[in-house]
C-alpha cells in the first residue's frame, strides 16, 4: 500500500523535535551538530531569536493579505535587497523553483518585448539543479530528473559544466539567456572560477543575451559575500534567490535590473503567497544580519578556520576523502567512499551532513556557527571517517 506521504524521498530514520542554533535535538534526546542547515536554508541557525521575534510579532498582527493590496513588509524587504545588490526590482516567490519559473519567463518576455521573439532558448549546464518544476527539470536536463516526465518544456540547451569554448559557439540568435549557478550545490559543490564567470558575463554582453544566476543555494552570505557573484566583480541581469533568504520560512525571490525586468508589466506574473507578510517580515530580519559587512567578515573568518581543519581531516583519512572544495561555508568533501555511507556514519557520530552528486558530501553549516562548534564538528567527522576505515 502506498504510504500516506507520497514516497518520493529516501528519509533517514531521525525525528528532530527541536532546533537551537547549530544543533538539532532528536526525540530520544540525542543532540546532533547540524552541518546541513536544511540544505542551506537555516542561514542563521535554528530558532534565531531575531527571526522568532520577527515571525511571532507578525503572526500576531497579519498573516496573509493578497498582492491585490500593498504589503509593507514586502516593500521593506525589496528595498533592502535592491540597496544591497545589483538589482533594481524584486519579485517574491515561495521557493527556488518558482524563482526559476519567473527567471525563464522574464528572460523570454524581455526579448519578446524588444521585438526579437525568436530569442527563447536558455543555455544551462550539466550538473546543475534549478528545481523540480517543468522549467526546472528542463533546465537541469539530466536523465535522472527528466526521465518519464516528457514532453519537456522546449527551448533549453545543455553544455558541459565549464565548457566555455562550447558556450561561445552555442550562443546564437535564438539565445535568450545563459542560466548558471556560480557554485553548483546539488552538482557537488563545484565553484565556477571567478575569471570564468567574468568571461561568461562578457560573452553574454558581446553576443547579446541575458545572464541569469541561480543563487538559490550559494547566495545570502553562504560564500562569505552577500551574493556569490560578487567575488567575480560582475553582476547578472536576473538572479534567483531562495533558501537562506527566509532562514527556514518558505521564501524566494527573483532580483533583476530595470532593463531585464522591463517586459514584466501588470498582469504578466503573480503569486498568492509570494511576498506574504510572514515570509517578508522574517526575510527582513535575515537581511539585517547577512547583509552586514561585519557578519560577512565573520563568515569568511570562520570559513577559513573550518577549511583549515578540514584539510587536516582529509589528510588524516586518505582512504575516505579525496579533497575539500567550495567557497565560504559552502563546502564539499569529495569522497573515495560512497557519500551516503559517510553521511550515515555521521549520523552515528551525531553530525549532520548532506550528500551531493560527484561523490561529494556537503557541509552547509549555519553562518552563525561558533569556532567551538566548528572544532566539535570536525572531531565528529573524524570519528565518522574512522568508523568507515575500521569497517
Ligand atoms: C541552485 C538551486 N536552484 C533551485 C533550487 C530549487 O529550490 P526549491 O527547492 O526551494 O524549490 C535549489 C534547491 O535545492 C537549488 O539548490
Amino acid at each position: 500500500m502506498i504510504p500516506s506521504v507520497l514516497p518520493t524521498y529516501s528519509r533517514a530514520p531521525l525525528h528532530f523535535v527541536k532546533g537551537e542554533g547549530s544543533w538539532l535535538v532528536e526525540e530520544d534526546g540525542r543532540r546532533f551538530l547540524d552541518l546541513g542547515s536544511g540544505i542551506a536554508v537555516n542561514a542563521l541557525g535554528h530558532a534565531h531569536p531575531a527571526l522568532v521575534k520577527a515571525l511571532t510579532d507578525q503572526a500576531q498582527n497579519l498573516w496573509h493579505v493578497s498582492n491585490l493590496y500593498e504589503i509593507p513588509q514586502q516593500q521593506a524587504l525589496a528595498d533592502k535587497l535592491v540597496a544591497s545588490s545589483f538589482a533594481d526590482t524584486v519579485f517574491f516567490t515561495n521557493s527556488g523553483t518558482e524563482a526559476c519559473e519567473l527567471a525563464v519567463k522574464m528572460a523570454r518576455k524581455y526579448w519578446y518585448e524588444k521585438g526579437q521573439p525568436e530569442k527563447t532558448d536558455i543555455i544551462a549546464f550539466s550538473g546543475s539543479f534549478h528545481g523540480r518544476s517543468s522549467a526546472g527539470i528542463a533546465a537541469a536536463g539530466s536523465e535522472k530528473m527528466v526521465k518519464g516526465f516528457g514532453p519537456l518544456l522546449p527551448g533549453f540547451k545543455h553544455l558541459e559544466w565549464r565548457d566555455m569554448a562550447g558556450l561561445e559557439a552555442a550562443i546564437d540568435d535564438n539565445t535568450a539567456a545563459v542560466l548558471i549557478e556560480p557554485v553548483q550545490g546539488e552538482g557537488g559543490i563545484r565553484p565556477l572560477p571567478d575569471d570564468e564567470l567574468k568571461a561568461l558575463r562578457a560573452l553574454c554582453d558581446d553576443k547579446g543575451c541575458l545572464l541569469i544566476l541561480d543563487e538559490v543555494q550559494c547566495g545570502m552570505g553562504r560564500t562569505g559575500r552577500l551574493f556569490a557573484h560578487e567575488w567575480a566583480g560582475i553582476t547578472p541581469d536576473i538572479m534567483m534567490v531562495a533558501k537562506g533568504i527566509g532562514g527556514g520560512f518558505p521564501l524566494g525571490a527573483v532580483l533583476a535590473t530595470e532593463e531585464a525586468a522591463s517586459g514584466m508589466t501588470v498582469g504578466t506574473h503573480g503569486s498568492t503567497y509570494g511576498g506574504n507578510p510572514l515570509g517578508c517580515a522574517v526575510g527582513c530580519a535575515v537581511m539585517d544580519h547577512v547583509a552586514d559587512p561585519e557578519f560577512l567578515a565573520e563568515v569568511n573568518r570562520k570559513a577559513g578556520f573550518l577549511r583549515q581543519k578540514l584539510e587536516g581531516l582529509v589528510a588524516a583519512h586518505p582512504e575516505v576523502f579525496e579533497e575539500v572544495r567550495g567557497s565560504g561555508l559552502m563546502i564539499g568533501l569529495k569522497c573515495k567512499v560512497a557519500p551516503a555511507d559517510l553521511v550515515k556514519a555521521g549520523y552515528n557520530a551525531l553530525v549532520i551532513t548532506v550528500p551531493a552528486a560527484d561523490n561529494v558530501v556537503r557541509l552547509l553549516p549555519a553562518l552563525t556557527i561558533s569556532d567551538d562548534e566548528i572544532a566539535e564538528a570536525v572531531t565528529r567527522l573524524d570519528l565518522a571517517a574512522a568508523s568507515l576505515e575500521a569497517a
